[in-house]
Protein backbone atom coordinates (compact mmCIF):
# COMPACT_ATOMS: atom_id res chain seq x y z
CA UNK A 1 0.00 0.00 0.00
CA UNK A 2 1.29 3.54 -0.76
CA UNK A 3 -0.54 4.90 2.77
CA UNK A 4 0.06 4.49 6.09
CA UNK A 5 -3.03 6.33 7.34
CA UNK A 6 -4.46 4.31 10.75
CA UNK A 7 -2.76 1.99 13.09
CA UNK A 8 -5.36 -1.06 11.71
CA UNK A 9 -3.20 -1.65 8.99
CA UNK A 10 -0.69 -3.30 11.26
CA UNK A 11 0.04 -6.55 12.17
CA UNK A 12 2.34 -6.94 15.17
CA UNK A 13 5.22 -8.21 12.41
CA UNK A 14 4.60 -4.49 11.03
CA UNK A 15 5.55 -2.80 14.45
CA UNK A 16 8.20 -5.10 14.96
CA UNK A 17 9.95 -3.74 11.38
CA UNK A 18 9.04 -0.48 12.11
CA UNK A 19 10.90 -0.34 15.54
CA UNK A 20 13.74 -2.67 14.36
CA UNK A 21 14.11 0.00 11.05
CA UNK A 22 13.72 2.70 13.25
CA UNK A 23 16.65 1.44 15.70
CA UNK A 24 18.78 0.83 13.17
CA UNK A 25 18.21 4.74 11.79
CA UNK A 26 19.14 5.66 15.83
CA UNK A 27 22.41 3.30 15.51
CA UNK A 28 22.84 5.20 12.02
CA UNK A 29 21.83 3.50 9.14
CA UNK A 30 21.42 5.81 6.16
CA UNK A 31 19.38 5.62 2.77
CA UNK A 32 20.79 6.14 -0.66
CA UNK A 33 17.76 7.30 -3.56
CA UNK A 34 17.32 6.17 -7.05
CA UNK A 35 16.81 9.71 -7.76
CA UNK A 36 15.47 13.15 -6.32
CA UNK A 37 12.59 12.70 -4.01
CA UNK A 38 9.97 15.20 -2.52
CA UNK A 39 7.90 15.11 0.26
CA UNK A 40 5.59 17.97 1.29
CA UNK A 41 3.88 18.61 4.68
CA UNK A 42 0.43 19.60 4.74
CA UNK A 43 -0.47 21.01 8.31
CA UNK A 44 -4.06 22.38 8.70
CA UNK A 45 -3.76 22.25 12.58
CA UNK A 46 -0.90 23.26 14.50
CA UNK A 47 1.76 21.30 15.58
CA UNK A 48 5.91 21.46 16.52
CA UNK A 49 6.74 17.85 17.10
CA UNK A 50 5.14 15.68 14.51
CA UNK A 51 5.52 18.64 11.84
CA UNK A 52 9.47 19.29 12.68
CA UNK A 53 9.87 15.49 13.14
CA UNK A 54 8.55 14.25 10.10
CA UNK A 55 10.72 16.91 8.54
CA UNK A 56 13.68 15.82 10.19
CA UNK A 57 12.85 12.40 9.30
CA UNK A 58 12.81 13.26 5.46
CA UNK A 59 15.82 15.74 5.62
CA UNK A 60 17.95 12.94 6.83
CA UNK A 61 16.53 10.49 4.43
CA UNK A 62 17.33 13.09 1.68
CA UNK A 63 14.50 14.00 0.32
CA UNK A 64 13.72 17.31 -0.95
CA UNK A 65 10.95 19.33 1.17
CA UNK A 66 8.30 21.54 -0.74
CA UNK A 67 7.23 23.80 1.97
CA UNK A 68 3.27 24.26 2.20
CA UNK A 69 1.49 26.86 3.98
CA UNK A 70 -2.49 26.74 3.85
CA UNK A 71 -3.07 30.32 5.29
CA UNK A 72 -1.22 31.29 1.58
CA UNK A 73 -2.37 28.01 -0.58
CA UNK A 74 -5.05 27.67 -2.63
CA UNK A 75 -7.14 25.93 0.30
CA UNK A 76 -8.50 29.87 0.80
CA UNK A 77 -9.77 30.13 -2.83
CA UNK A 78 -12.14 26.90 -2.04
CA UNK A 79 -10.02 24.43 -3.48
CA UNK A 80 -10.67 20.72 -1.81
CA UNK A 81 -8.23 18.85 0.53
CA UNK A 82 -8.19 16.26 -2.49
CA UNK A 83 -8.20 18.79 -5.45
CA UNK A 84 -4.89 19.75 -3.56
CA UNK A 85 -3.77 16.41 -3.54
CA UNK A 86 -3.83 16.42 -7.40
CA UNK A 87 -2.84 19.13 -7.72
CA UNK A 88 1.21 18.53 -5.76
CA UNK A 89 1.07 14.86 -7.17
CA UNK A 90 0.91 16.57 -10.61
CA UNK A 91 4.02 18.89 -9.87
CA UNK A 92 5.88 15.99 -8.47
CA UNK A 93 5.45 15.43 -5.24
CA UNK A 94 6.53 11.76 -3.96
CA UNK A 95 5.06 11.63 -0.29
CA UNK A 96 2.29 14.38 1.54
CA UNK A 97 2.25 14.02 5.16
CA UNK A 98 -0.82 15.62 6.12
CA UNK A 99 -2.58 16.51 9.78
CA UNK A 100 -6.46 17.49 9.27
CA UNK A 101 -8.67 18.53 11.99
CA UNK A 102 -11.28 16.30 9.94
CA UNK A 103 -11.39 12.66 11.31
CA UNK A 104 -11.00 10.12 8.22
CA UNK A 105 -10.00 13.04 6.01
CA UNK A 106 -7.37 10.84 4.43
CA UNK A 107 -10.82 8.10 3.22
CA UNK A 108 -11.17 10.24 0.05
CA UNK A 109 -7.50 10.24 -0.78
CA UNK A 110 -6.73 7.14 -0.53
CA UNK A 111 -9.98 5.75 -2.55
CA UNK A 112 -8.73 8.01 -5.00
CA UNK A 113 -5.87 5.45 -5.51
CA UNK A 114 -3.22 8.84 -6.22
CA UNK A 115 0.21 7.29 -7.47
CA UNK A 116 1.54 9.71 -4.48
CA UNK A 117 2.46 8.30 -0.94
CA UNK A 118 0.68 9.58 1.83
CA UNK A 119 0.95 9.44 6.22
CA UNK A 120 -1.58 10.48 8.16
CA UNK A 121 0.20 12.47 10.97
CA UNK A 122 -3.16 12.88 12.75
CA UNK A 123 -6.73 12.82 11.76
CA UNK A 124 -9.16 14.88 14.70
CA UNK A 125 -9.71 12.63 17.29
CA UNK A 126 -9.18 9.43 14.79
CA UNK A 127 -5.67 8.14 14.22
CA UNK A 128 -2.18 9.40 14.65
CA UNK A 129 -0.16 6.30 13.77
CA UNK A 130 3.03 8.16 13.76
CA UNK A 131 2.85 8.70 17.30
CA UNK A 132 1.64 5.29 18.55
CA UNK A 133 4.33 3.99 16.61
CA UNK A 134 7.37 6.31 18.59
CA UNK A 135 5.15 4.80 21.12
CA UNK A 136 5.58 1.47 21.05
CA UNK A 137 9.32 1.86 19.94
CA UNK A 138 10.05 3.92 23.32
CA UNK A 139 7.99 1.22 25.16
CA UNK A 140 10.44 -1.82 23.81
CA UNK A 141 13.32 -0.04 24.09
CA UNK A 142 12.99 0.26 27.82
CA UNK A 143 10.98 -3.04 28.14
CA UNK A 144 12.56 -5.14 25.48
CA UNK A 145 8.72 -6.92 24.96
CA UNK A 146 5.03 -5.49 25.48
CA UNK A 147 3.70 -8.93 26.84
CA UNK A 148 1.92 -8.68 29.80
CA UNK A 149 3.20 -5.34 30.60
CA UNK A 150 0.39 -2.88 31.72
CA UNK A 151 -0.05 0.73 30.75
CA UNK A 152 -2.22 3.33 32.07
CA UNK A 153 -3.87 5.92 29.65
CA UNK A 154 -4.87 8.55 31.54
CA UNK A 155 -6.41 11.88 30.68
CA UNK A 156 -8.51 13.90 27.96
CA UNK A 157 -9.74 9.90 26.58
CA UNK A 158 -12.67 11.51 24.04
CA UNK A 159 -10.68 13.91 22.25
CA UNK A 160 -7.52 12.10 21.71
CA UNK A 161 -6.00 10.18 18.48
CA UNK A 162 -3.46 8.98 20.32
CA UNK A 163 -5.28 7.25 22.93
CA UNK A 164 -7.32 5.34 20.29
CA UNK A 165 -3.81 4.47 18.21
CA UNK A 166 -2.16 3.36 21.37
CA UNK A 167 -5.09 1.26 22.55
CA UNK A 168 -5.25 -0.93 19.27
CA UNK A 169 -1.51 -1.48 19.38
CA UNK A 170 -1.03 -2.19 23.01
CA UNK A 171 -3.50 -4.96 23.22
CA UNK A 172 -2.46 -6.09 19.86
CA UNK A 173 0.96 -6.41 20.98
CA UNK A 174 -0.04 -8.66 24.22
CA UNK A 175 0.24 -5.16 26.59
CA UNK A 176 -3.03 -4.92 29.46
CA UNK A 177 -4.32 -1.40 28.93
CA UNK A 178 -6.23 0.52 31.99
CA UNK A 179 -7.93 3.77 31.67
CA UNK A 180 -8.27 6.83 33.98
CA UNK A 181 -9.53 10.53 34.01
CA UNK A 182 -13.03 12.14 34.14
CA UNK A 183 -15.36 9.43 33.71
CA UNK A 184 -17.20 10.97 31.34
CA UNK A 185 -14.70 10.85 28.81
CA UNK A 186 -14.06 7.04 29.19
CA UNK A 187 -16.44 5.87 26.29
CA UNK A 188 -18.06 2.88 25.34
CA UNK A 189 -15.11 2.40 22.27
CA UNK A 190 -12.55 2.19 24.91
CA UNK A 191 -14.33 -0.56 27.16
CA UNK A 192 -13.66 -3.06 24.70
CA UNK A 193 -9.72 -2.18 25.25
CA UNK A 194 -9.63 -1.76 29.35
CA UNK A 195 -10.85 -1.02 31.95
CA UNK A 196 -11.54 2.39 33.77
CA UNK A 197 -9.63 2.79 37.03
CA UNK A 198 -9.40 5.86 39.39
CA UNK A 199 -5.64 7.09 39.28
CA UNK A 200 -5.03 6.57 42.30
CA UNK A 201 -5.99 2.67 42.27
CA UNK A 202 -3.45 1.97 39.16
CA UNK A 203 -0.56 3.90 39.73
CA UNK A 204 1.70 1.49 42.09
CA UNK A 205 0.37 -1.31 39.23
CA UNK A 206 1.35 -0.10 36.35
CA UNK A 207 4.42 -0.51 33.92
CA UNK A 208 3.81 2.77 32.13
CA UNK A 209 1.60 5.45 33.26
CA UNK A 210 0.43 7.36 30.12
CA UNK A 211 -0.82 11.28 30.63
CA UNK A 212 -3.33 12.59 27.50
CA UNK A 213 -2.79 16.52 27.43
CA UNK A 214 -6.80 18.05 28.24
CA UNK A 215 -7.45 19.22 24.47
CA UNK A 216 -9.16 22.72 25.16
CA UNK A 217 -9.13 23.48 21.23
CA UNK A 218 -11.68 20.27 20.87
CA UNK A 219 -14.19 21.08 24.78
CA UNK A 220 -17.14 23.49 24.18
CA UNK A 221 -17.03 26.88 25.73
CA UNK A 222 -19.24 26.03 28.52
CA UNK A 223 -16.55 23.03 29.26
CA UNK A 224 -13.45 25.36 28.69
CA UNK A 225 -15.47 27.54 31.00
CA UNK A 226 -15.72 25.39 33.95
CA UNK A 227 -12.60 23.70 33.60
CA UNK A 228 -10.38 24.35 36.88
CA UNK A 229 -6.38 23.17 36.55
CA UNK A 230 -5.94 22.66 39.86
CA UNK A 231 -8.37 20.58 40.24
CA UNK A 232 -8.33 18.55 37.97
CA UNK A 233 -4.58 18.37 38.44
CA UNK A 234 -6.11 16.96 42.51
CA UNK A 235 -8.40 14.31 40.77
CA UNK A 236 -6.69 13.09 37.52
CA UNK A 237 -3.46 13.90 37.41
CA UNK A 238 0.23 12.43 38.27
CA UNK A 239 1.28 14.33 41.09
CA UNK A 240 4.15 14.25 42.91
CA UNK A 241 2.76 12.05 45.94
CA UNK A 242 0.93 9.57 43.27
CA UNK A 243 4.39 9.30 40.85
CA UNK A 244 6.52 8.36 44.54
CA UNK A 245 3.80 5.13 44.95
CA UNK A 246 4.92 4.22 40.73
CA UNK A 247 6.96 0.75 40.71
CA UNK A 248 10.81 1.53 40.75
CA UNK A 249 11.23 0.42 37.52
CA UNK A 250 7.84 2.36 35.82
CA UNK A 251 8.44 5.02 33.38
CA UNK A 252 5.67 8.15 32.66
CA UNK A 253 5.35 9.29 29.07
CA UNK A 254 2.86 11.74 27.37
CA UNK A 255 3.01 12.80 23.72
CA UNK A 256 2.87 16.07 24.69
CA UNK A 257 2.70 19.22 24.30
CA UNK A 258 2.07 19.13 28.11
CA UNK A 259 -0.02 21.02 30.30
CA UNK A 260 2.56 21.12 32.60
CA UNK A 261 0.62 21.28 36.48
CA UNK A 262 -2.06 19.69 35.15
CA UNK A 263 -1.64 16.22 33.30
CA UNK A 264 1.42 15.91 35.49
CA UNK A 265 3.15 18.01 38.12
CA UNK A 266 5.81 20.54 36.21
CA UNK A 267 9.06 18.71 37.86
CA UNK A 268 7.98 15.01 36.61
CA UNK A 269 7.81 15.86 33.18
CA UNK A 270 12.33 16.14 33.73
CA UNK A 271 12.09 13.63 36.21
CA UNK A 272 14.55 10.50 36.11
CA UNK A 273 11.08 8.24 35.35
CA UNK A 274 10.37 10.55 32.62
CA UNK A 275 10.52 8.98 28.76
CA UNK A 276 8.71 12.36 27.53
CA UNK A 277 11.96 13.67 25.62
CA UNK A 278 13.15 10.17 24.12
CA UNK A 279 9.47 10.03 22.92
CA UNK A 280 10.18 12.98 20.70
CA UNK A 281 13.64 12.03 19.79
CA UNK A 282 12.42 8.41 19.18
CA UNK A 283 9.70 10.06 16.65
CA UNK A 284 12.47 11.00 14.14
CA UNK A 285 13.46 7.72 13.90
CA UNK A 286 10.21 5.89 13.59
CA UNK A 287 8.93 8.66 11.12
CA UNK A 288 12.71 7.86 8.84
CA UNK A 289 11.42 4.11 9.34
CA UNK A 290 7.58 4.65 8.10
CA UNK A 291 8.62 7.14 5.09
CA UNK A 292 11.36 4.17 4.21
CA UNK A 293 8.50 1.51 4.06
CA UNK A 294 7.25 4.04 0.99
CA UNK A 295 10.26 5.00 -0.42
CA UNK A 296 10.48 0.76 -0.99
CA UNK A 297 7.30 0.58 -1.74
CA UNK A 298 7.33 3.29 -4.89
CA UNK A 299 10.44 1.47 -5.77
CA UNK A 300 12.88 4.97 -4.80
CA UNK A 301 15.00 2.86 -3.14
CA UNK A 302 16.36 -0.94 -3.52
CA UNK A 303 14.33 -3.95 -1.65
CA UNK A 304 17.77 -4.53 0.33
CA UNK A 305 17.79 -1.27 1.78
CA UNK A 306 14.18 -2.40 4.07
CA UNK A 307 16.89 -4.98 5.78
CA UNK A 308 18.45 -3.86 8.99
N1 LIG B 1 2.45 14.77 19.96
C1 LIG B 1 2.12 15.59 18.95
O1 LIG B 1 1.44 15.22 17.99
O2 LIG B 1 2.60 16.87 19.09
P1 LIG B 1 2.40 18.05 18.04
O3 LIG B 1 0.90 18.40 18.04
O4 LIG B 1 3.25 19.20 18.53
O5 LIG B 1 2.79 17.56 16.69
Amino acid sequence: KNYLVSVDQFDNQDVMDFIQLAQAFKAGKTLQLKRPSFAMNLFFENSTRTHTSFEMAERRLGLQVIPFDPKTSSVTKGESLLDTLKTIQAIGVDLAVIRHPRDRYYQEIVDAELPMSLINAGDGSGQHPSQSLLDMDTIYEEFGHFDGLKVAIIGDLAHSRVARSNMTLLTQLGASVYFSGPKEWYGADFAKYGQYEPIDDLVAKMDVVMLLRVQHERLTQANNQAFDAGSYHQQYGLTEARAARMQPHAIIMHPAPVNRGVELASDLVEAPQSRIFQQMTNGVYVRMAMITRLLAQRGLITPEQLEV
